[in-house]
């Protein structure tokens, strides 16, 4: 089911002073996106078999506000791993009693992604979005 490893996820209290530091090491880092409907900003560093997503809060309901209040200075908050049939993966998943969190939504590669709960997977966070 799971394909690619899209990305590794940062949550980052400072997404500029972030982003220097990945600039820093000579890495590709992407403009930011706004996405309010998820509640953070983030940008992407290209790396060459995957990409680095760091995440900043965006708005007062960000989820990413509670995970920085337990880690002030950022942590690794998601994986993403690219499926080739969303739907297909979600009903197998609640199938098999995962505790997927809501419905799809629109990720930041405008593709349809959906969260995974952490106790079902080893503490980790999972998103998966469609390939
Ligand atoms: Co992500």
């Amino acid at each position: 089911m799971l394909e690619l490893l899209n990305h590794v996820a940062i949550a980052v209290p400072d997404l500029a002073s972030a982003s220097a530091s990945y600039r820093a090491l000579g890495a590709d880092v992407s403009a930011v996106q706004r996405l309010p409907e998820h509640g953070v900003s983030v940008v992407f560093v290209q790396i060459s078999n995957t990409k680095i997503e760091l995440l900043e809060p965006l708005g007062e309901a960000s989820p990413i506000a509670k995970f920085l209040a337990k880690n002030p200075a950022g942590g690794m908050h998601h994986l993403c791993y690219e499926v080739a049939d969303l739907d297909a993966a979600i009903q197998t998943l609640s199938d098999n009693g995962a505790r997927v969190l809501g419905e799809p939504k629109i990720g930041a590669h405008g593709k349809p992604v959906v969260f995974l709960h952490p106790k079902d997977f080893q503490g980790v966070l999972i998103e998966l979005e469609q390939a």
